[in-house]
């Protein structure tokens, strides 16, 4: 199945294909490492949410899913390291084995703020599986245990991943061109 590419997309980076075997990949670990525990999958709103639908149906492991909603872009395309809760989990995650799901680990300090967060309020443990990491991310001291792609530093959109809440609907990842988003602020 290929889908059509907007013209806003100068290239697919990673195909619907490529992703769906990944999750699969990222999945069969994750169930290797949990045998005989239960996870507790916490989704960063919005970017992660294809991500864990598809992720957590790729599990055999039984899961139950939070979600939380942090700020720290704006609209804008770079950084600002600023984070904001815009949506808390609604329950406490004392004793739980904690999964964060996250789209992209691109300057690493969203994460590196919800770990701090996180891990204060008591897991029993705490993990990362992030679909994409750039290369920016190295600079900041975050385990990641579970990458899907490593990818280059460019603004890349789709499979829930927006510019301007935007082609986050795209079941592929891809580069969107210049153009679109240069004459924004
Ligand atoms: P960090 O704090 O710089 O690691 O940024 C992480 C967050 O920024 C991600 O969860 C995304 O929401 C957003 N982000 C980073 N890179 C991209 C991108 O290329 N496209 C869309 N969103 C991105
Ligand atoms: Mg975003």
């Amino acid at each position: 199945m290929t889908a059509d590419v907007p013209k806003e997309i100068e290239k697919v980076i990673i195909s619907e294909q490529e992703i769906a075997a990944k999750v699969a990949e990222l999945a069969k670990q994750v169930d290797a490492d949990y045998v005989g525990k239960e996870i507790l999958l916490v989704g960063v709103l919005k970017g992660a949410v294809m991500f864990m639908a598809d992720f957590a149906r790729a599990l055999r492991t039984p899961v139950s899913m939070e979600f939380m909603a942090v700020s720290s872009y704006g609209s804008s395309t770079s950084s600002s390291g600023v984070v904001r809760i815009l949506k808390d989990l609604d329950r406490d995650i004392v004793d739980k084995h904690v999964v964060v799901v996250e789209d992209v680990i691109d300057s690493g300090l969203t994460l590196s703020w919800l770990l701090k967060n996180m891990g204060s309020r008591q897991p029993a443990s705490i993990e990362v599986v992030a679909l994409l990491r750039k290369p920016d991310a190295a600079r900041v001291d975050v385990p990641v245990k579970y990458v899907g792609f490593d990818i280059p530093s460019d603004f890349v959109v789709g499979y829930g991943l927006d510019y301007a809440e935007r082609y986050r609907d795209l079941p592929f990842v891809g580069l969107l061109r210049p153009e679109v988003y240069a004459v924004r602020p």
